[in-house]
């Protein structure tokens, strides 16, 4: 897998809306490699970008998303909330987002982050859909909290690379879980996570590249970097990546 040092959060969220094709257009302005998005389905089961299980934050919908069918998201906005200069833009299908990350040649950490109960069918709609346009192994990761997800994306797609992330709290079994799951990368929170902890990873007999989340003060990536974090993901990834000391 050829990961990069820096990793853009819901495509450039610091300078647009988040999980939109503006973000990611913004990322692909900025030189940045690969990007970092979420993905669930709608209610007739579209593989769209969110982040939240509900329309309220970032559109002019409301309620849960696993209630809304695909042409009702697609007749809200999703641009507004972030900033006027953004009005009437819409939540992406992932199809769409890569097509657009194909065009630019960039890779993608895509998080599975399914609405609840709905972890299995969302894994495999996804890894259907990524399996029919996306060839490139190298420059992709499959990652989520959710370990029903990693299990189907390793028996789906096994040749393709996984990252589990680990939340602030790491489950006592973290290790055994990566190994389960035959995950590449373990994914952690880089402003909770102790060299300690870090060092942990490091010591297991498998090797893990670690990516950390969601770095945005360039002095906590030179602390992450000299613990030997291998992938930052920030909101601002050119700030990030003209703090570090030496970028790939
Ligand atoms: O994949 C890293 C990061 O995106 C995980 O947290 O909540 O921003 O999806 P969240
Ligand atoms: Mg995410």
């Amino acid at each position: 897998m050829k990961l990069p040092k820096v990793i853009g959060h819901r495509g450039a969220c610091g300078y647009a809306p988040e999980n939109t094709l503006e973000s990611l257009k913004t990322a692909a302005d900025l030189g940045v490699k690969w990007v970092e998005v979420d993905v669930k389905l709608t209610a007739d089961n579209v593989p769209v970008l969110l982040h939240d299980e509900t329309l309220d934050r970032t559109t002019n919908g409301h309620g849960p998303l696993a209630l809304t069918d695909f042409e009702s998201l697609r007749a809200l906005e999703a641009g507004s909330w972030y900033g006027e200069s953004f009005a009437g833009i819409k939540i992406p299908t992932l199809e769409e987002a890569l097509a657009l990350l194909i065009d630019h040649g960039m890779g993608l950490n895509l998080e599975i982050k399914p609405c609840p109960g709905r972890e299995k069918e969302t894994a495999e709609i996804v890894l259907d859909e990524i399996s029919r346009i996306w060839d490139d192994h190298e420059n992709i990761l499959i990652s989520s909290f959710q370990h029903v997800c990693l299990e189907c994306a390793r028996d789906m797609a096994f040749d393709w690379p996984r990252g589990l992330l680990l939340p602030e709290e790491w489950p006592e079994n973290w290790a055994d879980l990566a190994e389960y799951l035959d995950v590449t990368t373990v994914n952690i929170n880089g402003n909770t996570s102790s060299r300690e902890q870090i060092e942990e990873i490091f010591d297991l007999d498998r090797s893990y590249a670690v990516i950390a989340y969601t770095i945005n003060d360039p002095q906590q990536a030179r602390r992450l970097q000299a613990c030997g974090v291998d992938a930052l993901v920030s909101d601002t990834p050119d700030v990030i990546i003209e703090n570090l000391l030496t970028v790939h």
